[in-house]
């Protein structure tokens, strides 16, 4: 008894520990702006929603129930993919949501119409070159919280905590190149 409690909390304390080397904390949206989030995308029926670091899946079940979209949540820990999966399968959604178990950056993005993030200065930073390589023209991002460094935001809407949430597209034009140069360039 004594050593398997010893051992869950080792294992807890190993778990703690390695979440706190992420780039960003689990910490889950609120229901009423994870719906503020999906309607400042302006998401529609049939378009996939990628959430990058998708904690609980909240997003991408909510844009598969309400909305009727596809949905992909990325999400690196394994507690909370098994916890998504769970959840999009009592909420009937499972054949339209899909749970990676996946380091964001190692994502495949191609097929994102909307790529939702809320995540970190740093995360932010690290995956802008990504987004702009991977995504196509007038595919849509929305950041929670955090700004895209450099990138002149679409619309601002208000989270119900008050914060700021920042959509952005993917632009038509070769404009990008000057996008991802300021991105290259910040990081040197
Ligand atoms: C602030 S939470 C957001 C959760 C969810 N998107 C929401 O809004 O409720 C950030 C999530 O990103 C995940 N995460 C951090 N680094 C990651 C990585 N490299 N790849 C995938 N997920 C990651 C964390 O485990 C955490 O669940």
């Amino acid at each position: 008894m004594l050593i398997g409690v010893a051992i869950l909390g080792a294992l807890s304390a190993i778990w703690v520990g390695w979440n706190l080397t992420l780039d960003a904390l689990w910490q889950p949206t609120d229901r009423v702006s994870v719906r503020r989030i999906l309607s400042l995308a302006q998401v529609k029926r049939g378009e996939t929603v990628v959430d990058l670091g998708c904690g609980d899946g909240r997003i991408v079940i909510t844009a598969a129930r309400a909305l009727g979209a596809q949905g992909i949540g990325i999400e690196i820990d394994p507690a909370r993919v098994l916890w998504a999966r769970t959840w999009a399968c009592l909420a009937g959604v499972h054949s339209r949501v899909r749970i990676l178990w996946k380091d964001m950056y190692k994502a495949d993005l191609h097929d994102a119409d909307v790529v939702v993030l809320f995540l970190s200065p740093d995360a932010n930073f690290k995956l802008q070159d990504k987004l702009l390589r991977e995504l196509r023209p007038g595919a849509r991002i929305v950041s929670y919280y955090h700004p895209m460094w450099g990138w002149t935001p679409d619309k601002v809407g208000t989270a119900k905590t008050g914060y700021p949430i920042y959509l952005y597209r993917i632009p038509e034009n070769p404009e990008i190149e000057r996008f991802s140069d300021l991105a290259v360039g910040r990081k040197t």
